[in-house]
């Protein structure tokens, strides 16, 4: 499976035709085995290059995206107080598209996931392990 993972130039998503216009570099890269017990290293390999370190949304690839990178320090804050853990695992493997009006420049990590983890229990183990780490982040 190939993915849009690099360094500071990397860029997503060439198929949705942003490549000319985009500044950035379009650069696909094989992902990179993480070790799927940690959440932080699974979110900095893989989506910190449009969400940010800090998880803020202002990663190297986000201005090249057609619609910016969420938050994800204020998905309790925006859900009334209370980490929306199911939806937000949800989102996180591909089950369910974002809400607003079909843009999915988020990749589906499910099936990312199961192109470096064969079994599914590891695959959901991935998806839970960021969602706790999502959990973590999160702004008072
Ligand atoms: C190629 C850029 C890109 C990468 C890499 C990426 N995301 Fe996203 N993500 C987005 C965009 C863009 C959105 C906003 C989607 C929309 O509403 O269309 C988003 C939305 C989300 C949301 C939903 C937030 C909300 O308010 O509902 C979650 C959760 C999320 N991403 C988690 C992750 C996690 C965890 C990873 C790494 C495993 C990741 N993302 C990697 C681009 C990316």
């Amino acid at each position: 499976m190939r993915l849009f993972i690099a360094g500071a130039t990397l860029l997503a998503l060439s198929s949705i035709g942003f490549a000319q216009e985009a500044k950035t570099q379009v650069k696909k890269a094989t992902i990179e085995y993480t070790n799927p017990a940690s959440g932080v290293e699974m979110f900095t390999t893989y989506c910190a290059v449009c969400h940010g370190n800090d998880g803020k949304g202002t990663g190297p690839a986000a201005s090249a995206l057609k619609k910016a990178p969420a938050d994800l320090t204020l998905l309790t804050k925006k859900n009334k107080g209370k980490f929306p853990r199911l939806e937000i695992q949800a989102m996180i493997k591909g089950d369910t598209a974002p809400a607003a009006h079909g843009s999915r420049d988020m990749p589906m990590w499910g099936d990312i996931f199961r192109s470096v983890s064969k079994s599914p229990e590891l695959v959901d183990l991935r998806v839970r392990n960021l969602r706790d780490y999502l959990e973590s982040i999160q702004q008072k």
